[in-house]
């Protein structure tokens, strides 16, 4: 399969990101998946500040650490922190996880059955060191759907730098199969830590080691990567 790779200096990337998105969500009744996380926030913060609107737009979140409710590190904090906050409006509607229920097997049922009502038009991730997209960790099959994981060592690092003050040990997220059946993928990476694992995810052999790398069997995926972080391409 074929991938668009948008190569963007630095200092114009989020605002070019912002203005793809923003055109996005003008029209209405999308359905979208959003990331959080240290690459998106920027792109969150133009968005917000140039009149993003997601009035018309279903969001939902593509995952969540296990960590109680209302903590800084938790993603649905992060997404009203980065994004939502800022708007002049909510979303037409937002699909939240709830991990404090004691069936989390139903609660990722619960939304897989959303997703399946109308799929979703754009899910838009980041990748992380290890290759992971959302929390689906290295060992993830392509046809994985939204469940429980373990998380890996790396992504608990990454809780912490979130501002976790408890490690979690596990999380809740969109599975690798259902991500893929989205009508459109934008994966968004930047800086140079990122160089060498977005190379390999592109590049490399397709295996679930590297779980980005199975992205490269959708039809409609845009890889949006800063100057430093194609430097491998
Ligand atoms: C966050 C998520 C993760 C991050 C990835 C990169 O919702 O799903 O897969 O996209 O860990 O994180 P940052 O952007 O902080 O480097």
């Amino acid at each position: 399969m074929s991938f668009n790779v948008r190569v963007l200096s630095a200092d114009r990337f989020a605002d070019r990101v912002a203005m793809v998105l923003k055109e996005r969500t003008d029209e209405p009744g999308q359905r979208l998946c959003l990331p959080t996380g240290s690459t998106p926030k920027p792109v969150y913060a133009t968005y917000a500040a140039g009149g993003g609107d997601l009035t018309g737009t279903t969001v939902f979140l593509l995952d969540e650490f296990g960590l109680t409710p209302g903590g800084p590190a938790r993603c649905d904090a992060m997404l009203d922190a980065d994004l939502l906050a800022r708007l002049a409006a909510p979303p037409a509607r937002l699909v939240t996880w709830d991990t404090t229920t004691p069936d989390l097997t139903a609660e990722c049922g619960r939304m897989e059955e959303e997703i399946a009502e109308g799929g979703l038009d754009l899910a838009l991730l980041g990748i992380g060191m290890n290759g992971h997209i959302g929390m689906n960790e290295p060992g993830s099959p392509v046809d994985s759907r939204s469940r429980v994981v373990d998380l890996h060592p790396a992504t608990v690092e990454g809780a912490a730098r979130y501002g976790a003050d408890e490690a979690p040990a596990w999380g809740v997220t969109l599975g690798i199969g259902t991500l893929l059946e989205s009508r459109s993928i934008w994966l968004l990476v930047t800086g140079s830590a990122k160089a060498e694992i977005l190379a390999k995810a592109l590049k490399g052999p397709e295996t679930p080691q590297v779980p980005a790398s199975f992205l490269r069997r959708h039809g409609d995926i845009t890889v949006w990567a800063d100057e430093e972080a194609a430097s491998q391409l």
